[in-house]
């Protein structure tokens, strides 16, 4: 009995001790770099039991599947083969790519092989712009490095490690839900698993720009500042930014760390959701150069209202989840980014709220390019474990993955730390903490999150979250109407809320099955949603908001919806189907949002 305990907590202990191992410090504007993509056709293995991992002991196997071994005689005994084994698209989940794990939960073994010459006095990195949930990456056949956290980027260095010829790279998926994780183990999303976004092999010089922000100085339209940080032996090289479009350049000489700051004197246009301008940026170290398109603007949260260039702006929202139009599962291109975004543009609004994790770099990217604000969050959601200390961890590394990747993303206005989590003291302190990270990685953006209400009385809800203090926009969902009453309770309700801050309302919304007709008091018909949506901008119209996002623009898959013939897994309160059919009441809210521009 002892020796199973003891056998099972050091399984345990070697579970958790692979979170992020051997990164490198993130590298950011990848788009915009040198590199081999290793996406296309990967050879998988489903593996429930982790029988490519740990041995028949629970022992970490060191002949695991990560070394792609081939049988070397007839009489070789080797038990798997990645030739022999499906293939996917990669990036992709596995949960629509193969109709067996549509509802698979665990370790999926990936291999990529590849050709590749490495260059003298060049450096390698690979690159994945996101794995869900738990990775462990292997270099022809050697251990690289672990990554948690489905949803934001990360890198290791493998300089010396790649091949002139042959390559395989082997990657551990496990989208296995645990209690301390982050999310948790209850979401209202479907928990796609695999290697979701892009697989790079980055070429980068001896010494390069890992990272750098330019930005408009604080307070100020007519001066650009900056940073840039040198990743290399000689730190001290000087690093060129120049604004071709401005005229402006300027010579930046950084520091034995190899950061260097700067400002020059420049008016730029504004970027806003009426002017989306965007200016290329060049940024040259040892002759080296490297592009990237940025939007200058400022932000501000002024008494109850959120300013956007100096002017107050109605945050004319719309909560997405990145799941794909016409064929679920996740997307990861701008083709699929730009339909979502149109159907938002096209009900009017000038913002999206990301829910309920950082979507991918395709998403914010062409948000700004469309001119569409954007509410970015971490998936710090319902009941985490608020007092685990790794927890704490690993949620603030999402959140400092998500802050590196898109600082640089002007059309980001909104950080966003949590969604519906029970007020007590051990939250309050966890979401401070993560409230006073966010502040020290970017204090030019808002900080929210989607806050609990409590009720004086049934008609009478008050925003009364202790972290109403530490937050600059003040969020919270509500749904009067379809989890608290009919949707006439809208016109009896009397919202007590802050009004020295601007407050946003981060969800409401009603379930209705597209094509499915009735009375405006029948659920799941488009009239009820519709009459909801009456009755909620009516009641808007009497509250002192900076802002709205109803809760959701197209249906999408969750496990927790069951109900046969109307959500067969999938929540219904997509103003669209999924299929990309509007329903009654997106055409309330595209005429709601017109009398708010
Ligand atoms: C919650 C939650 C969403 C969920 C929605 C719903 O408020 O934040 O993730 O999908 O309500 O119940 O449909």
């Amino acid at each position: 009995m002892r020796k199973t305990f003891l056998t099972f907590v050091a399984f345990c202990l070697v579970v958790s001790a692979y979170a992020n191992e051997n990164l490198h410090p993130l590298i950011t504007n990848v788009p915009n770099r040198t590199a081999k993509s290793l996406n296309g056709q990967w050879d998988y293995i489903i593996d429930r039991y982790e029988v490519g991992y740990y041995d028949y002991r629970l022992q970490p196997g060191k002949w695991g599947f990560f070394k792609d071994q081939k049988p070397k005689s007839e009489s070789d005994l080797v038990e798997y083969s990645f030739e022999k084994s499906k293939k996917m698209f990669i990036p992709g989940d596995w949960n629509t790519a193969d109709q067996e794990l549509k509802y698979y939960e665990g370790t999926v073994w990936f291999r990529k092989t590849f050709d590749f010459s490495p260059e003298e006095n060049e450096r390698y990195f690979l690159y994945f712009g996101a794995v869900n949930y738990e990775a462990l990456v292997y270099l022809n056949g050697e251990y690289i490095g672990s990554h948690k956290g489905g949803f934001t980027p990360f890198n290791f260095e493998v300089t010396g490690k790649l091949k002139n010829g042959h390559n395989f790279v082997v990657v551990k998926v496990d989208n296995t839900r645990h209690k301390d994780e982050v999310p948790t183990v209850n979401t209202d999303w479907w928990n796609y698993g695999g290697i979701t976004r892009d697989v790079l092999i980055l070429k980068e010089s001896e010494t390069f720009v890992r990272d750098f922000s330019v930005f408009l100085s604080d307070g100020k339209y007519n001066e650009i500042s900056g940073w840039v940080q040198l990743d290399g032996t000689n730190l001290q090289t000087p690093v060129k930014v120049s604004i071709p479009e401005l005229e402006e350049e300027v010579t930046i000489n950084p520091d034995e760390e190899g950061k260097g700051t700067f400002s020059l004197k420049a008016k730029p246009d504004l970027w806003s959701p009426q002017n989306p301008k965007l200016y290329e940026i060049s940024i040259s170290v040892a002759g080296n150069s490297m592009r990237e398109q940025v939007a200058f603007r400022h932000v501000e949260a002024v008494g109850n209202r959120i300013h956007l260039n100096g002017d107050p702006v109605f945050l004319r929202g719309i909560c997405i989840h990145e799941e794909a139009p016409f064929r679920a599962g996740r997307f990861n291109s701008p083709a699929e980014a730009h339909t979502l975004l149109s159907w938002a543009k096209e009900m009017n609004a000038n913002f999206v709220r990301l829910a309920h994790y950082p979507h991918n770099e395709y998403m914010v990217r062409e948000a700004e390019k469309m001119g569409i604000l954007v509410w970015s969050e971490i998936p710090v959601y319902w009941t985490i474990s608020f007092t685990n200390e790794s927890t704490l961890q690993n949620a603030q590394n999402q959140l400092e993955e998500m802050i590196t990747r898109d600082k640089n993303r002007g059309a980001v206005i909104i950080w966003s730390l949590a969604n519906e989590t029970p007020v007590s003291d051990v939250r309050n302190r966890f979401l401070t903490k993560l409230v006073q990270h966010a502040r020290k990685l970017d204090d030019s953006r808002l900080i929210s999150m989607a806050m609990e209400k409590e009720y004086h009385d049934a008609f009478t809800p008050a925003i009364n979250d202790p972290l109403m203090d530490i937050v600059d926009v003040v969020s919270f969902n509500t749904y009067i109407g379809w989890y608290d009453g009919l949707p006439e309770k809208c016109a009896k309700m009397n919202w007590k809320l802050p009004n020295d801050k601007p407050v946003v309302i981060s969800e409401f919304g009603a379930g209705a099955l597209q094509g499915y007709h009735g009375t405006k008091n029948q659920r799941w018909t488009e009239e009820y949603q519709e009459e909801l949506y009456i009755q909620s901008v009516a009641m808007f119209d009497k509250m002192d908001l900076a802002g709205t996002a109803p809760w959701i623009l197209m249906d999408f898959m969750s496990p927790r919806r069951v109900l046969p013939e109307i959500q067969d897994g999938w929540n219904r309160k997509g103003l669209i189907s999924d299929q990309g059919i509007k329903k009654k009441a997106f055409f309330i809210m595209k005429e709601w949002y017109k009398k708010k521009r």
